[in-house]
């Protein structure tokens, strides 16, 4: 077998067809503007790659790639761990190098510091992509999606951080971090 269509295997028909989903989402992203259609699609179709993986392995097997987890990572392994260890997945299972790629996927879900915009294609095809049900600020950030990628993703991530906030769920640092980055990066394109 295809060792891209194994890792796609291991996962629920549902999840597969959610990764599929993105990558086709990602790929209309990248296509207009004007980035590398083949990269958001590899990258979307193996973002969700290691999402099946029971949190306590997850916790497992980062430990053993030796990464420093915080006591929220040890109570909520999947939030930063399951995009961790899909890229650890496509650089060990697929032999991809490819830095954009690798960390596109390993983002998707929290973003990261100096987002390239192909993470930012990754992490709004996630949010965006047909099958998503219909939830707060969904319509607008699909929207915005295909005039600014920085802003609506900066618009995705004020929206699931005040969803955490209603449901009382902790956030990750990094998500703060990614999402500071992004607006003060906005102002100093106002400033300018
Ligand atoms: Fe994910
Ligand atoms: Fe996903």
């Amino acid at each position: 077998m295809d060792p891209l269509d194994a890792i796609l295997d291991r996962l629920s028909p549902r999840r597969r067809a959610h990764c599929r989903r993105v990558a086709e989402e990602a790929e209309r992203l990248a296509l207009h503007f004007g980035l590398d259609p083949e990269k958001a699609v590899l990258a979307g179709l193996l973002h969700d790659g290691a999402r099946e993986i029971p949190p306590k392995e997850m916790l497992r097997l980062a430990r053993k790639k030796g990464i420093t987890l915080s006591s929220l990572d040890e109570e909520k392994p999947t939030v930063r761990l399951h995009g961790f260890l899909a890229a650890e997945m496509a650089r060990e299972e697929l032999g991809i190098e490819d830095q954009e790629v690798l960390k596109a996927i390993s983002s998707h879900t929290l973003g990261s510091l100096d987002m390239t915009p192909l993470e930012q294609v990754v992490f709004l095809a996630d949010w965006i992509e047909p099958g998503r049900k219909e939830h707060p600020g969904l319509a607008e950030v699909r929207e915005l999606a295909y005039h600014s990628l920085a802003l609506a993703t900066r618009k995705a991530m004020d929206f699931t951080l005040l969803h955490l906030c209603e449901k009382e769920e902790p956030i990750h640092p990094l998500a703060v971090e990614a999402r500071n980055q992004l607006v003060m990066n906005e102002r100093k394109r106002i400033d300018r």
